[in-house]
């Protein structure tokens, strides 16, 4: 059903794509468009309406595509533009839209503008990055650390000079305070939004400016801690403690007011297009939406995946937190992992009933008020793949937690335990998409960028579940077209019923069409009985247990262990 009041990117269901795993057209190991377009259908019959593409960009690969060389080309790996227009049109044929991830914090160090930069201090580009003179001692000009490990300064001996650079250090930060770098990185923008991509990603925003004081930190982390920061599954209370930490060890390298103006250009770039563009990011500072309707359409509320148990206490707690901040008429956008965390199945499992507490959360992201974000492999339940050799790792934020770790002290086999489980390679091994060699990812034989989960032999794999009527696939299939076509869902404002332990219920209220809908979400082994106080008699349009079509009594209700249960309020 389509209405008058709500946009595109309100009611899709976005879905995240990983280029590097999702499909292998040309059988050598990595993915590419060619893999892509051949799974488009699969992606509308899973009823997804908008794509995120990780970087497709050319890149030396320190940062798996985050550190790109030339924003306006694709990695030869995944095919060329024109392979990219033919996604593109593809995609757009199927009703799907595509945004694409926008890196504007730091290029790679092999980018030419920055080659350019380092060749001399008298170089027109030397501004365009974040250049100091050494401290009085030689040393970085102060304190300040990389996230990614050690000093976020790097002496460069050909021109006597340090640059700054918040990730890796070959991810030098750019400049953004020079209004060149601006217009340069503008135009890459319009390359893309001329070719016809529905919006961005964007990718670290809050540290695209740097206190230019640049006080030293004052925070007591130490290099280890905040290289496993957000990587480790922990209770909700301990990520928060962690979350401060890292705010005041970074305090002066993000957060700083002036990228609101730089978002508020962004934001008036892409709405001189016409096709309704969108720019979701990744940060969760509510701040980000502006007034809430001239900076970023969506915000990813991370803090609803910064646990690693789903309650519903913590659930009520979030949305209470989140919507009451929102500004007016800006809308949410939920999310349960991407490819820098633990996977939504393992992150959140209980080790004994993972797939069916991932059943449940995956009917929370779905019904919660906001634009659902899924991401490559969730809606097949797969799981993170440990690691057991080092030259097996990818990530290089790993390998330098392997190497803090031996400083710290640690054996070798110590180490390599810690750096396999928060490595963010545990969450993008290939697709599983056949219960064959390589999952069905790259042809028999072929050895993948990244080694393949076994498990895809368990079960995990589309093609088995395509076949299995309660299969998390055609589970996840069932949800989203419930969700499409139920104005309460895609649109409806939310309340929570209660305040139960055991059970998440909430309501869904759309105003425009009338319809509220009820949703039950038991998160516990256990059955439940209780008492909902809202209508009498409700109809039953989604269940984990045979309930569909049926009519129920929310005064008088029973749950079974992690039963999903959304309905139709009467009268
Ligand atoms: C974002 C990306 C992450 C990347 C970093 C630097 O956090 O999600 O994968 O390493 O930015 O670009
Ligand atoms: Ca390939």
């Amino acid at each position: 059903m389509m209405n008058k009041t709500k946009r595109w990117w309100q009611t899709a269901v976005f879905y995240q794509i990983y280029p590097r795993s999702f499909a292998d057209g040309n059988g050598d190991g990595i993915g590419d468009f060619t893999g892509m377009i051949a799974k488009l259908d699969y992606l509308q019959s899973l009823g997804i309406g908008a794509v995120w593409l990780s970087p497709h960009y050319p890149s030396p690969n320190v940062d798996c595509g985050y550190d790109i060389s030339d924003y306006t080309n694709v990695a030869p790996e995944y095919g060329t533009l024109e392979d990219f227009k033919r996604f593109l049109q593809e995609a757009h044929a199927r009703g799907i839209r595509v945004l694409l991830d926008l890196v504007l914090n730091h290029t790679s160090d092999q980018h030419p503008w920055f080659v350019e930069s380092r060749s001399s201090r008298d170089n027109p580009k030397r501004d365009w990055y974040i250049w100091h003179d050494p401290a009085p001692d030689g040393g970085p000009p102060n304190n300040w650390w990389s996230v990614f490990g050690g000093s976020a300064w790097e002496f460069d001996a050909r021109t006597g000079q340090y640059y700054y650079h918040f990730f890796f250090k070959e991810q030098p930060d750019l400049n953004w305070r020079n209004p060149a770098v601006k217009q340069a990185m503008w135009d890459a923008v319009r390359f893309w939004l001329d070719m016809g991509v529905d919006g961005f990603r964007l990718d670290a925003i809050g540290t695209i400016y740097e206190d230019p004081t640049m006080p030293n930190h004052q925070g007591t982390l130490s290099q280890l801690e905040v290289l496993r920061a957000w990587r480790e599954n922990l209770p909700a209370e301990q990520m928060q403690q962690l979350t401060n930490a890292m705010m005041e060890t970074f305090r002066y390298q993000f957060g700083q007011p002036e990228v609101h103006d730089l978002m508020k250009e962004l934001r008036a770039l892409l709405d001189t297009y016409a096709g309704d563009r969108v720019l979701i990011g990744e940060d969760d500072d509510i701040a980000y939406y502006g007034n809430g309707d001239d900076e970023l359409h969506l915000v990813f509320n991370f803090p609803l995946m910064r646990t690693n148990r789903i309650t519903p206490a913590f659930v009520r707690a979030n949305q209470a937190e989140r919507l009451s901040k929102l500004p007016p008429g800006a809308w949410p956008c939920n999310t349960l992992n991407n490819h820098d965390v633990s996977r939504m199945r393992t992150a959140f499992g209980d080790g004994e009933h993972d797939l069916s507490i991932a059943r449940v959360n995956a009917a929370l992201v779905l019904t919660l008020k906001g634009t659902p974000v899924l991401y490559n492999g969730e809606e097949i339940g797969m799981t993170d793949l440990i690691l057991s050799r080092l030259d097996q790792l990818r990530d290089n934020q790993a390998i330098n937690a392997y190497h803090a770790a031996i400083a710290d002290g640690a054996t070798p086999e110590q180490a390599l335990a810690l750096a396999a489980r928060i490595s963010r390679d545990r969450c993008r091994t290939p697709m599983q998409w056949a219960n064959a060699p390589n999952a069905g990812f790259s042809p028999a034989g072929v050895e993948t960028w990244l080694p393949v989960n076994p498990n895809y032999a368990e079960g995990i794999n589309v093609a088995e579940q395509e076949h299995d009527p309660d299969s998390m696939l055609n589970y996840y299939r069932r949800l989203i077209r419930v969700r499409q076509r139920t104005p309460a869902l895609y649109q409806g404002e939310y309340a929570p019923v209660d305040e139960a332990e055991e059970y998440l219920a909430f309501t869904r209220r759309d105003e425009e069409s009338g319809q509220t809908c009820l949703v039950v979400l038991n998160m516990s082994p256990e059955p439940v009985a209780t008492s909902l106080p809202v209508a009498d008699r409700a109809r039953c349009i989604f269940s984990s247990h045979g309930r569909e079509g049926r009519g129920i009594a929310p005064r008088h209700l029973h749950l079974a262990p992690f039963e999903v249960l959304i309905a139709e309020l009467e009268g």
